[in-house]
């Protein structure tokens, strides 16, 4: 028996004769915490029912939501990565903050005191007049600086409002050309479904690890009732961070493979990426960067594709 079925059969079931995936359900790690033990309401089917005008004006720009239930596996980096390459190959990119800890704004070098979609959503303000410039000529809205208080305000009210994020996207008055890369805190929580309810495109991003494979299962649950329909975003999986030195993290590839039924997608680690993040500069303005840089490439000619139509 291979290393990768060991990790497997560690994990509750052993997938390697199972290419579907089907009986591999990882119930080892039990169900994810969400935020303050509410339930969250499923959305996407009931808003593109009830409300097709709407939906219809803010399906004119794709939308790609990266989103991970383990935090620190490279939601950020990526979404920055993405924006600076995609605005590079021609698009037209708005990088999205949902994430409270406001880090975006760091991986982008805006002013710590600038304005963010926190405050102008609590202040029933456009979005409009928050955004910054970001890398390549791309832009970005970031969250913010918020009070604890003011964290906890929004999301009671984003948990009233499903359509929240749709609306204030509808506003912004984007282009079919335009492409808007959303970032999301990491988890099950009331932003990872506002960006899961607008996504054409979902990359859920891992790490070639035990905690990445194992939350695997709570995220396909999660994203199931988004997955029908004629507006069901394609979702891809990333395993961020890839270290093809290390024996483990290709065994651990291989797991996530037989788990998926098909290869992730791979973004190599790199120091120049973490470099870029402590000056905010562009990762992609560094001519140190090889594998990660023709990975982002990749990922940005994958996103290009046509969304589906509607
Ligand atoms: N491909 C990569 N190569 C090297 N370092 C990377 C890569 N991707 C991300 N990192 C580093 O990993 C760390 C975490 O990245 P990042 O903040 O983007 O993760 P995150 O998933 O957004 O985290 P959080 O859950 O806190 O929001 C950073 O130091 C970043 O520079
Ligand atoms: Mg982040």
């Amino acid at each position: 028996m291979s290393l990768t079925d060991d990790l497997l059969m560690l994990f509750g079931k052993s997938v390697s004769r199972d290419p579907q995936g089907l009986a591999a359900r990882l119930h080892f790690f039990g169900s994810v915490p969400v935020d303050d033990g509410t339930p969250f309401p499923v959305y996407a089917a009931s808003a593109n029912e009830h409300n097709p005008p709407l939906d219809a004006a803010v399906l004119r720009p794709k939308v790609v939501a990266l989103v991970s239930f383990n935090g620190g596996v490279g939601r950020s980096t990526l979404v920055t990565a993405l924006s600076s390459g995609l605005q590079r190959q021609g698009e037209s990119v708005l990088a999205l903050d949902l994430d409270p800890q406001n880090a975006l704004r760091q991986h982008f070098g805006v002013d710590s005191q600038a304005s963010g979609i926190g405050t102008a959503s609590l202040l029933n303000a456009p979005w409009q007049q928050v955004r910054q410039a970001g890398f390549a000529g791309s832009q970005v809205l970031t969250f913010g600086t918020t009070t604890l208080q003011q964290q906890e305000n929004l999301q009671r009210w984003l948990k009233r409002e499903p359509r929240w994020l749709a609306q204030h996207l509808s506003a912004l008055d984007l282009s079919a050309r335009q492409t808007v890369i959303i970032d999301t805190p990491a988890g099950n929580n009331i932003y990872f479904h506002q960006a899961l309810s607008v996504a054409d495109v979902v990359l859920v991003v891992a790490q070639a690890d035990g905690a990445s494979l194992g939350t695997l299962d709570q995220m396909e649950a999660a994203l199931a009732p988004y997955r029908h329909g004629e507006r069901a975003p394609r979702v891809h999986f990333v395993i961020n961070k890839l270290d093809e030195g290390n024996a483990f993290s290709l065994d651990m590839v291989e797991a996530f493979k037989q788990r998926l039924g098909h290869a992730p997608l791979e973004v190599h680690r790199d120091m120049a990426i973490s470099e870029a993040l402590a000056f905010g500069t562009d990762p992609l303005d560094s001519h140190g960067m090889s594998l990660a840089a023709d990975d982002i490439d990749d990922l940005c000619r994958l996103l290009k594709a046509p969304k589906k139509a509607v």
